[in-house]
């Protein structure tokens, strides 16, 4: 089974072609670079960026895998959630080729996408704990089968990657923020400042992190003579000590809640063995190591996809699609992208009209 997978739900336009026995045969992934001046991303700028670079993607991946269109035995586009001139964009690549090749197409939701990456780079079983931290989502589920997850807690605001993007913003440190704010904590004082944890006696397993980045916001304004973060005095050292302060506080949130989780995952799957952090944010080594920790106190197996393939790709598509594939489930031609598509509600279609044939 070869799946040809594409993701261009954000600024990220990138194909892969992925095999059932987890090799991944060519990839390619083209960052859309224009935002940066804006401080994050512009949909019609990527919608646009998309539509001129998304041929040379797929033709680029063609060539690295050295094989025919013919020889793709299903075509997978994340079809939302996302910016939706970009998800269309993608979308309907997929689709002309599944019609001239008469393959299968097969919407996948972004989110499963992320969800599903760390079963290609590593030996993860349903079910799983998953933390799925990314720009637009910032989620705890127990992912059961593909197509199949429970949510036990989402931020009640903003994501934390979103979050971290803010901070970033506010330290006039460029997007995307992430990692710029690892790369300052390394030499930052993690305990310099004092910011609050929100919803930590919640007793549920939502996050949140609005207040977190307010108080980042109102330690930036007493920098400033006149309460305008645009006119803070930071050095270099105060900077790197505020990313640190909140790259901690954000973990701790993050944290927290994940043993909550794993104690409603154990109740739950008492044989389950896995714990997987995925989605952009994932990429940062301080909350990997954080939630190794935790996962080798509670006797749980930590996993993670290697950090390129935390960020958008097309490789977690294309192995989306396969996992699809393989259990005989693939979409009609007028499937309508959704810019909305919570994961939790996505029941997967039985192979029937359009069903691919393994
Ligand atoms: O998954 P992703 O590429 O796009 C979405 O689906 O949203 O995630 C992008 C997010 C951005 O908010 C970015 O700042 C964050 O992931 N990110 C990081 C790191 N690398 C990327 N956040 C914290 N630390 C990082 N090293
Ligand atoms: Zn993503």
């Amino acid at each position: 089974m070869i799946v040809l997978g594409i993701e261009s739900s954000c600024d990220e336009t990138a194909a892969a072609i992925v095999n059932d026995k987890k090799e991944i045969l060519g990839e390619c992934v083209l960052t859309q670079i224009e935002h940066k001046t804006y401080g994050g991303v512009v949909p019609e700028i990527a919608a646009r960026s998309h539509l001129e670079h998304i041929e040379d993607i797929l033709e680029e991946t063609f060539k690295k895998a050295n094989i025919a269109p013919s020889e793709i035995d299903a075509i997978a586009a994340a079809a939302g959630p996302g910016l939706i001139g970009g998800v269309v964009v993608g979308v309907m690549a997929a689709k002309s080729l599944a019609l001239a090749l008469n393959k299968p197409f097969i919407a996948i939701n972004h989110l499963e996408g992320h969800a599903l990456a760390a079963r290609l780079t590593s030996n993860v079983q349903y079910p799983y704990l998953l933390l799925l931290v990314s720009g637009g989502h910032c989620q705890i589920l127990i992912v059961k089968d593909v197509g199949d997850f429970e949510r036990l807690g989402t931020t009640i605001d903003d994501a934390a990657g979103e979050a971290f993007d803010k901070v970033a913003k506010m330290l006039g440190l460029g997007y995307p923020g992430g990692p710029m704010i690892e790369k300052m904590s390394e030499i930052g004082n993690e305990n310099r400042f004092v910011l609050p944890r929100p919803l930590q006696h919640s007793g549920d397993c939502n996050l949140s992190f609005s207040g977190l980045k307010t108080a980042v916001r109102k330690i930036i304004e007493s920098y400033s003579p006149d309460n305008n973060i645009e006119h803070a005095i930071l050095n270099k050292q105060d900077i790197a000590d505020i990313c640190a302060s909140f790259q901690k506080a954000a973990t701790d949130c993050l944290v927290h809640k994940i043993q909550k989780a794993i104690a409603i995952f154990r109740h739950k799957y008492p044989n389950a063995n896995d714990i997987v952090v995925s989605g952009g944010v994932a990429a940062n080594t301080y909350l990997r190591n954080r939630l190794k920790q935790i996962a080798e106190t509670e006797g749980l197996k930590f996993s993670a996809p290697p950090i390129r393939f935390c960020t958008d790709n097309g490789v977690m598509i294309a192995w989306a699609g396969v996992e699809r594939a393989l259990k005989g489930i693939s979409d009609p031609l007028d499937f309508k992208p959704r810019p909305r598509w919570p994961l939790d509600t996505d029941a997967p279609k039985a192979a029937g009209a359009g069903g691919v044939k393994a």
